[in-house]
C-alpha cells in the first residue's frame, strides 16, 4: 500500500479493461456552457419521443471531483479508499480511480469489479472480517494482501489460504451516535484484542494495523476520537508484544451533504485534532479511511415520472369535479421508481429514511398545492415514495427530482415486478474532463 505523498492523478492509458458494456459508461461531456439541466432537458424529450417512461439518474462526476477536493484540503493525512459497497457503477469507480483514490472491497465480486478497470491491486483494501475461503484465496492469487480481520476463526481461515496477508484488527467502538450501528455485527472487543494478536504472532501471521467503522450516519464528530484514540491502546497492546503496527484505518461514516446536523468540515477538525494527539506524524502511521456516502450521495439526482394518479376528495368520493379550486383533494400519484428500484433507502439505509420529489418544471408561486401522497410502481403497499407533501397538480408524464440519491441506491435497487431499474447518465464538465485526463480513463473519443 503506497504512502499519503504524491496524489497525482494515474495514467492508465491501455490499462484499461472493460468489465461492464462500454455503453455502461458513456459520459455526456459538457461542453460550450451546456449545464446539467441543459442534459436532462435533451434526455427527457428522447425519451418522451421514445415513449420510453423509466426513471434515471444523472451522475454528476464534477461533485465527486469537489468532495475530493474537500476531503484533501479538510483531511490531508487522510487517504480515502472508497467504499464500493456504496455505489458501484464503472463512470463513478473510474472517476475514483482517477483522482488516485483506493478501494475498499468487501467481496471476490467487488475485487474482480476494481481489477477490471486497471486499478492495481495495492490500491484495494479487503475490509471485510468474515469472508468466504473462496474470496481470500481469490485475493490472495490476484496480489490483494490487505484485508481486514476480527476473530479467531478467521486468522486461521487466512493462516491457510493467504499467509502472506497483512493483516488489520477491526476493533468494535462506540457507535451509539450512528443511524446505521456496524459494531453490533462487526469488531473485536478491546478486552480480546491481547490474544488475537497473540495468535496471530504464533501462526505466522503480520498484523500491519487497525481499523473501525464508528457507523454510517454518524452524527457525532467525538465518536472518531473515541475510536481514534481506542486504537491507539491496540497499537500499545501490539508494541507489547513486539508487533509495529503501521496503518491507521479510520473506516467510514462520513456524511457529504449540507443539510447533516454536523458539517464534514466540524468532523474533520475533531479527526485531525485526534490524530495528531494519539498519531502524530513522526509516528509514521499511514492513515486511510473508507468514506462511501461522503464521495457520492450528492452526485446522483434521481429524475422519475408520474405513471399514474388517483384523486381522492375529502369526503372519499373519488370522482372529483375537476376542477383545481378544490384544496380538500388528496393527490395520489404513482411513480416509476420506488422502494424496490432506486428508493430502497426508505426501507433499508436508517441514515436515509426520507425523500423530498419536487417537479422537475418550473412551479408558480401563484399555483394551488395539493396534498400529495407519492407511491413507488410495483404491486406492494410497503412501496409508499412520501406520505405527505405538498404540489401543485401534477399530470401523468410529469416528471420529478430527487436529490441526494448516489449512496446506496445503485447497488441496492432490484427489477422486482419486472420495472426495470433506473439508467445511469454519467455527466462531467468540460474543464473536468480535460483536467484529469479522463479520456484514458473512460476509454472514450472526446
Ligand atoms: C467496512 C465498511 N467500510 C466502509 C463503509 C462505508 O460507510 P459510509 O458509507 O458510511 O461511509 C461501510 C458501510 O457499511 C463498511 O461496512
Amino acid at each position: 500500500m503506497e504512502d499519503n505523498a504524491g496524489h497525482a492523478p494515474v495514467n492508465m492509458k491501455g490499462s484499461v479493461v472493460h468489465v461492464l458494456p462500454p455503453e455502461n459508461c458513456d459520459i455526456d461531456i459538457l461542453d460550450n456552457g451546456r449545464t446539467i439541466r441543459d442534459f436532462m432537458d435533451t434526455k427527457m424529450k428522447e425519451l418522451g419521443s421514445a415513449g420510453i417512461e423509466e426513471p434515471f439518474y444523472v451522475a454528476n462526476l464534477d461533485s465527486i471531483f469537489e468532495m475530493n477536493l474537500r476531503w484533501r484540503t479538510n483531511l490531508p493525512r487522510v487517504r480515502p479508499f472508497y467504499a464500493v459497497k456504496c455505489n458501484n457503477d464503472a463512470a463513478v469507480l473510474r472517476m475514483m480511480s482517477a483522482l488516485d483514490i483506493g478501494f475498499d472491497c468487501a467481496s471476490k465480486g467487488e475485487i474482480q469489479l476494481v481489477l477490471s478497470l486497471g486499478v492495481t491491486p495495492d490500491k484495494i483494501i479487503y475490509a471485510h472480517t468474515t469472508k468466504p475461503v473462496s474470496h481470500i484465496k481469490y485475493a490472495c492469487t490476484h496480489g490483494v494482501d490487505t484485508m481486514t480481520f476480527d476473530n479467531l476463526d478467521e486468522l486461521l481461515k487466512i493462516s491457510l489460504c493467504h499467509a502472506k496477508a497483512k493483516l488489520v484488527l477491526r476493533i468494535a467502538v462506540d457507535d451509539v451516535a450512528s443511524k446505521v450501528r456496524l459494531s453490533l455485527k462487526f469488531g473485536a472487543r478491546l478486552e480480546s484484542v491481547g490474544k488475537l494478536l497473540g495468535r496471530a504472532k504464533e501462526l505466522g501471521l503480520e498484523v500491519i494495523g487497525v481499523s473501525f467503522h464508528v457507523g454510517s450516519g454518524c452524527t457525532e464528530a467525538l465518536a472518531f476520537k473515541e475510536a481514534i484514540a481506542d486504537a491507539r491502546r491496540v497499537f500499545d497492546i501490539g508494541n507489547m508484544l513486539g508487533i509495529r503496527m503501521r496503518l491507521l484505518d479510520i473506516g467510514g461514516g462520513f456524511s457529504g451533504r449540507e443539510d447533516c446536523q454536523a458539517g464534514f468540515e466540524e468532523f474533520s477538525k475533531v479527526i485531525n485534532k485526534a490524530l495528531d494527539e494519539f498519531f502524530p506524524p513522526d509516528s509514521r502511521v499511514q492513515i486511510i479511511a473508507e468514506p462511501g456516502r461522503y464521495y457520492v450521495d450528492s452526485a446522483f439526482t434521481l429524475a422519475a415520472n408520474v405513471i399514474a394518479k388517483r384523486v381522492i376528495a375529502d369526503d372519499m368520493n373519488e370522482h372529483s369535479d375537476g376542477e383545481n379550486n378544490c384544496p380538500e383533494r388528496i393527490m395520489v400519484y404513482y411513480l416509476n421508481d420506488g422502494v424496490y428500484g432506486s428508493l430502497s433507502c426508505l426501507i433499508n439505509d436508517a441514515a436515509h429514511t426520507t425523500v423530498e420529489p419536487y417537479l422537475y418544471r418550473v412551479v408558480e408561486s401563484s399555483e394551488q398545492r395539493y396534498q400529495s401522497v407519492i407511491w413507488g410502481p410495483t404491486c406492494d403497499s410497503i412501496d409508499k415514495v412520501t406520505d405527505s407533501c405538498w404540489m401543485p397538480e401534477l399530470d401523468v408524464g410529469e416528471w420529478l427530482l430527487i436529490d441526494n440519491m448516489g449512496a446506496y441506491s445503485v447497488s441496492l435497487s432490484t427489477d422486482f415486478n419486472g420495472f426495470e431499474r433506473a439508467h445511469i447518465y454519467p455527466v462531467v464538465t468540460a474543464e473536468t474532463w480535460s483536467t484529469l485526463n479522463l479520456s484514458d480513463i473512460y476509454n472514450l473519443r472526446q
